[in-house]
């Protein structure tokens, strides 16, 4: 790791490491993963240690007296102002508050607000928004695509090499389908104004006269046929099927401000399927069923996953596993992180089973979400749950501006216009980033574009008042640097917004390895919280020299981690709403 600052859970939590060891010094406490915890309650000090109660139940003894122990050799750091020991065994820490002032100064300083480094440059690709060639997105692309770049802006904020990886659905028997309904009957003019609707339209038609027809049904498996023998026509008319359903999906990844390292979708690794069959069936891991190849997982509780079917195509998990033996190889990532929606659980356990009885060393993550809500009167353009999204944008932004015009009347026109874009586009990722992922959300207008609630619009008013406090001081005191001044922290309310601004890193930390944006969310919108009980209670520019630079400090603070924060979740900051 990198010499970088501490954060103060950090710095307790290796102190706390060190201190058990030296009370048990025969012992491997490796395991025990000793850290602490914010108090649930202030009475119970700043920071709890909850190890006691480990060891005791590993060393069959008191908890409290591991905790006596614990209190008795312990060497406070110089900034704990005490211990005490409570409950079962809880040791609960109080910190000074000059100990705090210090961190808040070094924070300050410090280029990425105490981020640590905990990547080390460690490898990760995360595998996300990977819509499907020929159809819309729909409501999980949406949210793999907001909830995955999240996760990749966390994870790069902690110093991990992401490679954000579109894994496009461009490969399969529907391209059999396209290509002979797009000769039979496709509409020019709609593939150039509307190409995915249009391409949608093809497929679903010739789907239905496959189902049909069985002369339909013989001409699109040759077509495909054509297609996966290199055939240069149906070739290139699926290149102009993935490039036309691309300059739409690229249309929205700007919108969204969403960008891949690499755009591999299924198609790159069909070479390699071949090799997957002879790799399962060199480890044993094959049978044959009806004609088809599977892999039998009963005996694991996680049913059959057909590897190929009886027709000899492959699918959806040989693609996968092909697909981690190629990153695995060149890439060497110590995790692949996938995110979809809660329908493909069962394929992600299947396939990581797969993957370890081939002995795939990777760690393997599915982060998955339930669906998103949409009630009927949400959008005028929806059927079932794809959404036309450029609507649902379209629709953020317009909304957004009512209420920039409001706000900010004095504003011009096309800075008005600027500012609703950043809220508009805010309220739809903040609404699907603050929701724990695995519930089910139901959007509506109101929640998202709350100005008094957990939303979007209200952490970006709450930053541009907060960076306001400091051009209001600069007016009125030209030439003075409040850095030049020490952080004093004198008032109650004033140490509750010191000591949550301290855990900014361990949130951001928290919300990567639990792969949880929603933790970041929360820890902002308290934050802004904390700042404005800080505010509306406590003098600013009216207060004595000192104290006065003090809070601007602070004020400065509490916006340069709400803008960190938000960029993190993928959200803009305007400087005036
Ligand atoms: N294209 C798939 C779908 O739309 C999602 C792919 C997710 N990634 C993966 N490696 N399986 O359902």
């Amino acid at each position: 790791m990198k010499n970088k600052l501490s954060s103060l859970e950090m710095k307790l939590s290796v102190w706390c490491a060190e201190t058990f060891a030296s009370c048990f010094p025969e012992m491997d406490l490796s395991a025990l993963q000793i850290g602490v915890i914010p108090s649930r309650n202030e009475q119970f000090g700043d920071c709890q240690c909850e190890t006691a109660m480990k060891l005791a139940k590993e060393l069959k003894s008191n908890p409290r007296v591991i905790a006596q122990r614990f209190s008795e050799k312990a060497v406070l750091p110089d900034f704990v102002e005490k211990i005490e020991i409570a409950g079962p065994g809880f040791i609960n820490i109080h910190l000074k508050t000059t100990g705090i002032a210090a961190q808040l100064d070094a924070m300050q300083f410090d280029e990425s607000l105490g981020l640590p480094d905990i990547g080390n440059g460690q490898t990760v690709i995360i595998d996300y928004s990977s819509p499907n060639i020929a159809k819309p997105m729909h409501i999980g692309h949406i949210r793999s695509t907001v909830i995955g770049n999240a996760l990749d802006r966390l994870y790069r904020a902690l110093g991990y090499n992401v490679i954000a990886d579109n894994h496009l659905g461009d490969w399969g028997t529907q391209f059999g389908l396209i290509i002979l309904g797009y000769r039979e009957f496709a509409d020019q003019e709609a593939l150039r104004t509307a190409p995915v609707e249009e391409l949608e339209r093809i497929y679903v038609k010739s789907y239905t006269l496959s189902k049909e027809d069985e002369n339909w049904r013989d001409r699109a498996k040759a077509e495909l046929v054509k297609l996966q023998q290199g055939d240069p026509e149906n070739r290139a008319l699926w290149e102009k099927f993935v490039e036309l359903t691309l300059g739409e999906f690229n249309r929205i990844y700007k919108r969204l401000d969403v960008s891949f390292d690499l755009y591999r979708g299924e198609s790159f690794y069909n070479d390699h399927l071949s090799g997957v069959i002879d790799l399962l069936n060199e480890k044993n891991l094959l049978e044959e069923s009806d004609g088809a190849l599977i892999c039998n997982l009963e005996a694991d509780g996680l049913n059959v996953a057909i590897v190929r079917k009886s027709d000899g195509g492959y699918n959806y998990t040989t693609t996968d596993i092909a697909t981690v033996l190629a990153r695995t190889e060149e890439f060497k990532p110590a995790e692949i992180i996938y995110v979809t929606d809660e329908r493909q659980q069962l394929h992600f356990k299947q396939f990581f089973h797969i993957c370890r009885k081939l002995g795939i060393p990777t760690k393997l993550t599915h982060v998955w979400f339930g669906l998103m809500r949409l009630p009927e009167a949400t959008f005028s353009t929806r059927e079932g749950n794809v959404i036309k999204l450029e609507a649902l944008l379209d629709e953020a932004e317009a909304r957004a501006l009512d209420i920039v015009k409001q706000s900010s009347p004095e504003m011009n026109e096309i800075q008005q216009r600027e500012v609703a874009r950043a809220v508009g586009i805010g309220a739809v990722k903040y609404t699907d980033l603050s929701q724990n992922p695995q519930s089910l959300v139901t959007f509506t207008w109101e929640k998202a574009l709350a100005m008094d609630g957990n939303s979007a619009p209200y952490l970006q008013y709450a930053y541009a008042r907060i960076a306001s406090v400091r051009d209001k001081y600069a007016d009125k005191f030209p030439g003075i640097n409040p850095e030049d001044y020490p952080i004093v922290i004198n008032e109650e309310i004033e140490r509750r917004l010191a000591l949550k601004l301290t855990r900014f890193p361990a949130s951001v930390e928290t919300a990567a390895k639990l792969d949880r944006p929603s933790i970041l969310a929360d820890y902002l919108y308290d934050l802004s919280q904390a700042y404005s009980s800080f505010y509306q209670n406590v003098p600013f520019l009216k207060a004595k020299e000192g104290v006065r630079e003090s809070r601007i400090r602070i004020c400065t603070l509490t916006a340069a981690i709400l803008k960190k924060g938000l960029s993190l979740l993928g959200i803009e900051t305007p400087e005036r709403i």
